[in-house]
């Protein structure tokens, strides 16, 4: 997995349909995305519940490039290995999901898996200042985890602030939690460069007639694009 700072759009599968995962994921890609995320959910950490590591695995045969496993679970430890042996080319873990994100993030690496942090809402960008050279992408949610289809929470001073703190380290900032090609341009020009989609990529389309996606994923990526322009 290379490093850039472009503009990658990151379907979340929590919005397609769960009885045809592996056909949704490949329609994304050849609609247009860059990566693949996918949303665990346990329940505990968040108020919802949705697959775990055999589910990654099993879909792991229908992506071609990169799989961004987003981890809403506590305890993360016990099962950094199973999402690592599952394919996961990403592994993002929350800084409020215990007290050893450091440890968490060495171990997340230690399998060969990028090591991702995420951030709710309500936790300041200094919650990672210390985990800079320990983490390969900073996810800012931009809802309180656990559900799809939320109103975007405007986090730019916090991305700007991560931007800042981050340098000319490798690191992605990935945004999660109602980007569509309105509240696309406000965290790209914060500094940005994964955005996670769900329901503004999979609204109109279905694994049978999927071309909705493609101009989901062109609208997103143009509007995210032209802040620079
Ligand atoms: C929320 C998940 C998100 C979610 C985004 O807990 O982490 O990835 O699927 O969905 P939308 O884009 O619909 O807000
Ligand atoms: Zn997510």
């Amino acid at each position: 997995m290379s490093f850039d700072r472009n503009i990658k759009i990151a379907p979340s599968i929590l919005a397609a349909d769960f009885a045809n995962f592996g056909a949704e994921c490949e329609a994304i890609e050849a609609q247009g995305a860059d990566w693949v995320h996918v949303d665990v959910m346990d329940g505990h950490f968040v108020p919802n519940i949705t697959f775990g590591p055999a589910t990654c695995a099993a879909i792991r045969k229908h992506i071609k490039g990169v799989m961004d496993v987003h981890l809403m679970i506590a305890p993360v430890d016990p099962y950094i290995d199973a999402f690592a042996q599952a394919g996961a080319d990403v592994i993002t873990a929350h800084v409020e999901a215990g007290p050893h994100i450091h440890r968490t993030l060495q171990a997340i690496r230690a399998t060969g898996a990028k090591a991702g942090v995420a951030l709710n809402p309500g936790t300041p960008a200094e919650a990672v200042a210390h985990l800079l050279d320990l983490t390969d992408l900073i996810c800012v949610m931009t809802v309180n985890p656990g559900f799809g289809g939320q109103k975007f929470i405007d986090m730019s001073a916090k991305i700007r602030a991560l931007r800042a703190m981050i340098g000319d380290r490798p690191v992605h900032i990935e945004i999660d939690g109602g980007v569509d090609a309105k509240t696309a341009p406000l965290v790209a020009q914060a500094g940005a460069d994964v955005l996670v989609a769900g329901s503004a990529v999979f609204r109109g389309g279905s694994v049978g007639d999927p071309t909705a996606y493609g101009k989901n994923i062109r609208d997103i990526r143009a509007a995210a694009e032209g802040v620079y322009a």
